[in-house]
């Protein structure tokens, strides 16, 4: 870099696939929301997918002692520290029934590293990966970067954004690697019934098909429904399964950076090589947080999910008195996820929005209310709106959208 000529980026010098990605759309519309707040508008941000609430106290302090601990002043190994390896593995039993060694565990900076090292360990040039749409935001972009193809399968209000065996074998080919899970879904809220766990994973086993299932909202379940992992309801997928996991929307852990893969152990070796040469160990400290947390009593988060509860029925409630919106009531994490496609074309404040990208531009812009647009989750035509946020603030919100759309 000449530091006293003019600066240049060269484009053309910058690799085709990192070139070709596409910001996330929810973490941009969260920093324009946050920009808008900053200058004094009173916005109110349905765009962001963490929850509201503090790490409760005892992880707080379980990382306050870590820091003092000099161990955790060096580097560890970096599949994760023995403890929280161990850990997983009792966790995994405990929540989901499957019994596995702490051999099938790696650690990984967040649920998003652990979802982008699944998928480098397991994808080549070519292969084609089966992705229900709507879909979280950053699962295609991470497909492509490892030179496979995403497949989208859409699913819509009507199916309350479940798909079926039947759309799954429409869409094989041969080429066919892998298929995205995810159960309770961002951005839909969906959660897919017991039995139909089991026969997606079934048919996928039937096919030989890898499944990548992202289980980091597996707590967040509302109305009696039942998070059933996929390698525990079908255990002939058990083989083929790679569960994506993390601390993060549990226990208001965002921030910490604590995710983790459990897979079959030749994966599991192959995803630490390539570990250990991109980040090594996770910060320990965050860890030994993440340890406390999963070890810790479950009960910490009941008083989250009552809240999120409360919101998600208010939000609802809301935003299906207006006309034109279609919305499944959410059964899992917390996102409601609208058709708009009934107020678009409309007369909206001198304006006719024709897309939902238009729309939330509108509606950020006119109401100062922020939500993201389907287009970032391969459905135009929807919005997602995030109920982590307060109910007064859910409140106020819904009913600048109500008066703006009239
Ligand atoms: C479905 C899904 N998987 C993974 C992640 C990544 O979580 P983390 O914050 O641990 O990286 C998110 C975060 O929004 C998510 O919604």
């Amino acid at each position: 870099m000449n530091s006293s000529g003019p600066s240049r980026t060269y484009i053309s010098d910058i690799s085709p696939s990192v070139a070709a990605i596409i910001p996330s759309a929810t973490l941009e519309v969260d920093a324009r929301a946050k920009a808008l707040r900053a200058a004094g508008e009173p916005v109110v941000e349905f765009g962001g997918g963490e929850p509201d609430f503090p790490t409760p106290d005892f992880i707080v302090e379980a990382a306050a002692a870590a820091c003092r601990e000099v161990s955790n002043h060096r580097y560890s190994p970096t599949a994760g520290l023995p403890d929280l390896r161990e850990a997983i593995a009792a966790k995994t039993l405990r929540d989901s029934s499957l019994e596995i060694s702490p051999s099938q565990v790696v650690v990984t900076n967040g649920g998003k590293h652990a979802v982008y090292n699944a998928f480098r360990t397991l994808l080549s040039t070519g292969d084609e990966v089966l992705l229900p749409a709507p879909y979280w935001t950053s699962y295609p972009e991470i497909i492509r970067l490892c030179g496979a193809v995403p497949v989208e399968i859409p699913t819509s209000t009507k199916s309350m954004y479940r798909l079926s065996v039947e759309q799954l074998e429409a869409a094989w080919t041969p080429q066919t690697k892998a298929l995205v899970f995810v159960s309770p879904s961002n951005p839909t809220g969906a959660v897919y019934p017991p039995d139909e766990v089991e026969a997606i994973g079934n048919w996928a086993a039937s096919r030989g098909v890898w499944v990548l299932a992202d289980e980091i909202y597996e707590h967040l379940v509302y109305d009696g429904n039942e998070h059933r992992s996929i390698a525990k309801a079908a255990p002939a997928v058990a083989e083929r399964c790679v569960i994506l996991n993390g601390v993060a929307k549990t226990y208001a852990m965002t921030g910490w950076r604590v995710g983790w893969i459990v897979a079959p152990e030749p994966f599991v070796k192959a995803a630490t090589n390539l570990q250990s040469h991109q980040t090594s160990n996770v910060c320990n400290v965050a860890q030994r947080a993440a340890q406390a947390a999963i070890t810790g009593p479950l009960d910490v988060f009941a008083e989250m999910l009552l809240q999120f509860d409360r919101r998600r029925r208010s939000l609802h409630r809301m935003i299906s008195e207006i006309e034109g919106v279609d919305c499944p009531l959410p059964q899992g994490a917390f996102y409601a996820f609208p058709s708009v496609e009934g107020v678009l074309g409309r007369e909206i404040a001198g304006r006719h929005p024709e897309t939902s990208l238009e729309l939330a531009e509108l509606l950020l812009s006119e109401a100062k209310v922020a939500v993201v647009p389907g287009e970032a989750f391969g459905a135009p035509g929807c919005v997602r709106l995030s109920f982590a946020l307060s109910s007064a603030q859910i409140v106020e919100g819904m009913s600048r959208v109500a008066e703006l759309l009239g």
